[in-house]
Parts: C-alpha cells; structure tokens; sequence
C-alpha cells in the first residue's frame, strides 16, 4: 500500500465514526421522540386497532358480596388478578396478569402472545414458556373463556377452583406459592364474577380514574389483610397499577415526576407490611388521602395523555 493509501483510510474511518456518531445521535433522537409502546401491546394481535383495543376493556361484572369479610377477600384477590407478579417467571417478567387474558374478569378477543396463541383469543396455558413444571410441548391453545359467562359453560365446578387455583398459579405460570389469604382472594373474587352483575354496555373506557381506583382499592385490601404477606402483596398490587398509569403519561415530565414520587413512597409501605408494621394502616390512609391530589394534578392533562383514544392511534408497535 502506498502512503496516500495509509493515510486515506485513518481519514475514511473517522469519516465512518463521524457518520456512524451521526447516525446513532438521529436514531436517539427519534428513539426519544417516539412515544414507548405500552406494554399491552406485546399481547394484541398485530393490526389490532390501538384506541379500541387499548382505550376500552370489558365491563367487569362484580357482585360485591353482602358479608363484610367476604368482601374483604374479594378485593384481596381482585387486586392479585390484576398482579403480574402473582404469576411469577416469565409471565411476570412480560407483565402478564391474570386480567392480561381475563380482562376485566372476562376474556380477551384480541388477546395474542408469541408463540402462545393460535387464533386472536385463545392461549396455551400449559405452554412450556411459562411452565417447568406443566409445559406439555404440545401447542394446543384454548379459547380464554369469560370467568363472568353463564355457569353453565364454565368448567371447572367451584369446589375444584381452590386447587384449579393453585395449579394456575404455581404450576402453569411458576409463581411463588401465594399466601393462603391470596389463594382463597382468587376463588371468592371468581365466585363473585356474576353474569347478573354485568353493566349494560360490553365495555367500558380505560381511564385514569380506573386505574387508580385500583391502586386504591389494592391498598384498602393491604390495610384490612389477615397477613403481614398478603399486605405486602396488596402493596406490590398497587405498584403495578401505578406503573400502568406512568407507562400513560409520558412525554408529560411533571406529571410523570408528581407520579413516580407518589409511587416511591409505597416501596417502604411495602416493606412495613411485610414487616408486620403496626401504624401501616395510618401510614396507608395518609399515601391515599394524597393520592386524592396527584389524581386531580394527573386528571388535567388527562387528554394529553395516552388515556386519549386519539394518541393511541399514534403509538408503534413493539414489534420489528
Ligand atoms: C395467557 C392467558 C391466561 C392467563 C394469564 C390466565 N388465564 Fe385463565 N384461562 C386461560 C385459558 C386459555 C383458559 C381455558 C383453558 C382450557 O380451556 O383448557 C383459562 C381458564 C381459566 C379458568 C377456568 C374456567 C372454566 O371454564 O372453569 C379459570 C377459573 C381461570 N382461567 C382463572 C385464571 C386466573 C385466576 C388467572 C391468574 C392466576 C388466569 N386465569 C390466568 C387463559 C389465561
């Protein structure tokens, strides 16, 4: 090689590195102009319409139970449902809930997973992905039943949920073993899905107000449980409905900044539940009396979030 040769390419390779810095520095610029996908969007069928499929959810059909106990249980396993981190592995990992395929307590027709869904709907829940124990490495995916349907087409006869329960759990999706408190939760808020209790409407929007009220109702659940565990769990409930809330608000930093404080402060909540703690019901009550203005600071902008069916439309899939 001669000398121009020699000393062209150190020139052409910083002409490269320029180019490439160039490149990397657009590409960063676009990656933070682009709105984040929602994490829901993993589990829709591709093509699905953003602003329906992300702005609306079935109507839940609750029949609260008259017995103040009862009750209780049901928001205990209400606020698990809707827990990735019941479902332990991978399942919580992606964010699957319970309520990711049973939405609302009812099922998900546009429901689908790679590599876990054969038609829009349906699921193999004893997939090997989720699954040491119950991967049968057969795919054959089920329709996701409506757990508030008429009796009569569901299977499972509810003396047989406790362990069918359990079995869900720990089995097909390889969570932790939930606390007794949690698992009876699980039946009582299933028991309590009532066809009778439908709203007349199919479906309702997805709102802040809804996923707040879960929060709330996560951390009355924590208040009033019979275990420092299953406080703790109600606790991490509530997390997770927040983090549903923040995934909404970004690109509206103040909003986000007001929100992540609010939720920082249940880290230490949580682990006082877990702890035994015994002012954690006054600790609680005071996280949401607060929580009353972060919602009125969030519910301003409420239409500038991705709450508003129209900014749905604009989110990418996060697919290649
Ligand atoms: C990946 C999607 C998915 C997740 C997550 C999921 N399910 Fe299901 N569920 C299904 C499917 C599909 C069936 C039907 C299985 C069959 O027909 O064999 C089903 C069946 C059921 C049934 C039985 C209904 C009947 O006919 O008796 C109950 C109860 C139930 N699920 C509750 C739950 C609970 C509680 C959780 C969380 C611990 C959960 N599911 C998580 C997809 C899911």
């Amino acid at each position: 090689m001669d000398r121009r040769g020699r000393r062209a390419r150190p020139l052409s390779r910083l002409r490269a590195a320029a180019g490439l810095a160039l490149a990397l520095a657009a590409s960063t610029a676009l990656a933070s102009d682009r709105l984040r996908p929602l994490r829901a969007m993993a589990w829709l069928a591709p093509g699905a319409d953003l602003a329906a499929a992300l702005g609306r959810e079935p109507a839940e059909c609750l029949k609260t139970p008259a017995d103040p106990a009862l009750a209780r249980s049901v928001e205990i396993g209400r606020a698990a449902f809707r827990d990735p981190l019941l479902l332990g592995g991978q399942a919580a990992r992606a964010g699957l809930s319970c309520e990711s395929c049973h939405a609302g307590g009812r099922d998900n027709p546009r429901f689908r997973f790679p590599g876990l869904s054969g038609p829009p709907g349906t699921a193999d829940v004893t997939s090997s992905l989720f699954s040491r124990v119950r991967g049968d490495a057969v795919f054959n995916p089920r329709p996701i039943p409506d757990l508030a349907g008429p009796r009569a087409t569901l299977k499972t006869p509810p003396e047989a949920l406790p362990a069918f329960l359990r079995g869900l759990v720990v089995e097909e999706f390889d969570g932790a073993e939930p606390p007794a408190a949690v698992l009876q939760g699980l039946v009582d808020y299933m028991a309590a899905l009532d066809p009778a209790a439908c709203p007349r409407a199919r479906e309702a929007p997805v709102t802040l107000a809804g996923h707040l009220a879960n929060a709330r109702r996560a951390l009355a659940a924590a208040a009033t449980a019979p275990d420092p565990e299953t406080a703790a769990r109600m606790v991490a409930a509530a997390r997770a409905a927040l983090f549903l809330v923040d995934e909404r608000y970004q690109r509206l930093p103040a909003e986000t900044q007001a929100l992540r404080a609010a939720a920082a402060r249940l880290a230490p909540l949580q682990a006082a539940a877990r702890a035994g703690a015994p002012d954690l019901a006054r600790d609680l009550d005071g996280w949401l009396s607060d929580s009353r203005r972060l919602e009125r600071r969030l519910a301003a902008r409420e239409a500038e979030s991705l709450y508003a069916p129209a900014r749905l439309s604009g989110l990418q899939p996060d697919r290649p």
